[in-house]
């Protein structure tokens, strides 16, 4: 457990609200795995309504939402276009070869990626190239700080995958606050892709889950393949129920996470660290410390606030339901002393 009073490492860090346990603690169940149970069939309907698509998985997690989605679109030997920091790549423990027996190609710069740069990836057919035959797209970008993939953007390169024939994954961990930030509606996001994963546990603040949504014969291969590695789960209502809570009472705060992510940027950048204003687009801050990051983080910890070191010089901070807008200015002010402390101290 973190030591600090505000933890703003990650948005996963969140605690299920009273009203959210209570909505757990009372959800009708049945075995799941059975399909019986009516809490997340419910959810699983609710989904693959936002989103758009024909139907919809609950999945234990975001990680497990793309696993599946790049084992039910290609073959082992194929190759999977990401942009650069893509989740699968950097933090899915090798999953995408060790699962489903696929390479990566990175695309574009930054995370983002155009159709030019998608056709760039691909070589013209020999025997002895890869066949590309699935992109992602991560909206929000993780690692580049939260930034929203402009709609149109996507459109172009799903539409340059459709042409040369990739299939298109939309890694939706934060779909919800790229939604909120664009004022673009989930489903529409959603439309060009054949799948997406959204996730409960970040932005909306639900312990556990992720949906993996999309055509029905995708969705059913996902679900023999989910039993498979053991994602199968029994009276899993309790946890679907939170999801289903989030659904109806957190989407239209996430607004707020933003606020609280620009005013703590925009206090903190008229102080000694560098943050790039027009990258805190959603709920995420990166901020260039110019001394250590360790030394950054220990000193704001050792002030009760707790942020992730992402680089030598870079920081990274989350905000997210556990952080009221009173601890958004106290924790602007605490990081700053701590990177005062830190550049007295080197
Ligand atoms: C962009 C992105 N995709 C997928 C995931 C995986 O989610 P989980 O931690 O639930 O496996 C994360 C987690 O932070 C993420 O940031």
């Amino acid at each position: 457990m973190s030591e600090s009073r505000i933890d703003l490492r990650s948005d996963t860090v969140t605690r299920p609200t009273a009203a959210m346990r209570e909505a757990m603690a009372r959800a009708e169940v049945g075995d799941d795995v059975f399909g019986e149970d009516p809490t997340v069939r419910a959810l699983e309907e609710a989904m693959a309504h936002i989103t758009g698509k024909a139907a919809a998985l609950f999945v234990t997690s975001g990680t497990m939402g793309n696993q599946l989605a790049i084992a039910v679109q290609t073959r082992p030997g194929d190759e999977v276009v990401v942009g650069e920091g893509a989740h699968p790549v950097h933090y899915e423990a090798g999953a995408g070869a060790a699962l489903s027996g696929v390479q990566f190609t990175l695309a574009g710069s930054g995370g983002f990626y155009t159709a030019q740069d998608l056709a760039a990836c691909i070589a013209p057919p020999a025997p002895w190239t890869p066949r590309v035959t699935l992109l992602s797209i991560e909206n929000t970008h993780n690692r580049s700080g939260g930034r929203v993939w402009p709609a149109a953007q996507a459109e172009a390169v799903v539409a340059e995958g459709r042409r040369l024939g990739i299939a298109a994954h939309l890694d939706g961990a934060r779909l919800w606050n790229a939604s909120v930030a664009s004022g673009v509606a989930v489903d529409r996001l959603c439309a060009p892709f054949d799948t997406a994963s959204l996730c409960f546990s970040k932005g909306l603040g639900a312990p556990v889950g992720s949906a993996l949504c999309g055509p029905k014969p995708l969705i059913d291969e996902a679900r023999r393949l989910r039993k498979r590695w053991g994602g199968g789960m029994r009276q899993a209502g309790i946890l679907a129920a939170g999801a289903l809570h989030a659904l109806a009472h957190h989407r239209e705060r996430i607004a707020d996470d933003h606020a609280n992510a620009r005013l703590f940027a925009e206090r903190v950048a008229s102080g000694d660290a560098h943050v790039s204003l027009a990258s805190t687009q959603t709920n995420m801050v990166l901020i260039e410390v110019g001394s250590p990051a360790a030394t950054v983080a220990r000193e704001a910890l050792a002030l009760g606030v707790g942020v992730a070191p992402i680089s030598a010089t870079r920081i990274r901070a989350v905000f997210h339901l556990d952080v009221s807008r009173a601890d958004a200015e106290e924790a602007a002010s605490l990081f700053t002393q701590a990177v005062e402390r830190a550049k007295a101290a080197s």
